[in-house]
């Protein structure tokens, strides 16, 4: 399968770009960005690297790449300040990430395209995205909170001393401010997470507000996330590539799950070949499923600004 990465001349996308890479499951990775020279660069760079990965094909230039492209990945985008929400990010990303989408859908996508976007605020334009582009709207994800999943989950193994990959702890909802802590299903090795020694609730929420600023916290120390969100956006990809259906917290527009409907945010959902397959809708703790209620709620203003604005 080809992936083509809109941003690849950046940080999260060329890092993306060497997950997929580092994968070896995609047949051509190609990297696109305004910086032409810069994503020939990152292209360049990956290229060397293929002798040793995988037999794939790496390339770099512009919208030529779309219309023989099975999967878009959009990481293009402004990056907030340290003290900027995603959300206040909207201003400034809405017109150029409308303006991509136009791009791509005259370039032309392949009707059988996956759209993975990763802008943010990633949810709003996983919305926009759905809207813009002209593909039946299951073919279109949002990395959501599968990025949070994973830096929580990281977060609760290196505190207890538990292996990374044993941990599992969910994050739902919105990617951003309201992003909501799925305690109820979290375990360490199949044992439920409350029962380990030493855990207890003010441990709890220190690991969540972390997980939470972990984005803020990178932007701080070394000007924004790479090696994580490509391998959280590797994830994704991997699960579409391979139809693997897994159950994995992305973004999609929503249509009922947990009553929430057109808003888009992160929902138990399974990702195969043809994106989003189903979603789950499992018991949770009421306060988790008034959490997410509430991430709809935070995001809908901003959704119906932003739709205003683009005239949609
Ligand atoms: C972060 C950005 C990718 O959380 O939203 O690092």
């Amino acid at each position: 399968m080809k992936v083509s990465i809109i941003g690849g001349g950046g940080l999260v996308g060329s890092c993306a770009g060497f997950a997929l890479q580092c994968g070896g499951i995609a047949r051509e990775i190609a990297l696109i960005d305004v910086n032409a020279e810069l994503a020939a660069g990152q292209a360049l760079d990956l290229l060397h690297g293929t002798p040793s990965v995988a037999d794939q094909r790496i390339t770099s230039g512009s919208y030529e790449h779309i219309p023989s492209s099975d999967i878009v990945c959009i990481t293009a985008g402004l990056r907030r300040k340290p003290d900027e929400t995603r959300l206040d990010l909207i201003n400034r990303n809405t017109d150029l990430f409308v303006q991509i989408c136009r791009d791509v859908r005259a370039a032309g996508l392949k009707p059988s395209a996956k759209v993975l976007v990763v802008s943010n605020p990633v949810d709003i334009l996983t919305y926009v995205a759905a809207q813009t582009l002209d593909l039946p709207t299951n073919q279109i994800l949002g990395l959501g909170t599968q990025l949070d999943t994973i830096r929580f989950c990281s977060l609760i193994a290196d505190q207890i001393g538990a292996p990374p990959t044993q941990v599992r702890a969910l994050i739902l909802g919105e990617h951003g401010d309201s992003m909501v802590p799925i305690w109820s299903s979290a375990t360490v090795a199949g044992l439920p997470l409350e029962k380990h020694p030493g855990w207890n609730h003010q441990l709890a929420n220190q690991i969540f507000q972390r997980t939470k600023g972990s984005g803020a916290e990178v932007i701080s120390k070394k000007g924004g996330a790479g090696f994580a969100v490509g391998i959280a956006i590797r994830d994704v990809l991997d699960a579409i590539m391979l139809d693997q259906r897994r159950i994995l917290p992305v973004s999609s527009v929503q249509d009922g799950c947990y009553g929430i409907r057109d808003v888009a945010l992160s929902v138990p959902t399974v990702v195969g070949a043809e994106g989003v397959l189903d979603r789950l809708e499992i018991d949770l703790w009421p306060k988790e499923v008034q959490g997410l209620r509430r991430s709809a709620a935070a995001l809908r203003p901003t959704l119906t600004s932003v739709l205003q604005r683009i005239g949609l």
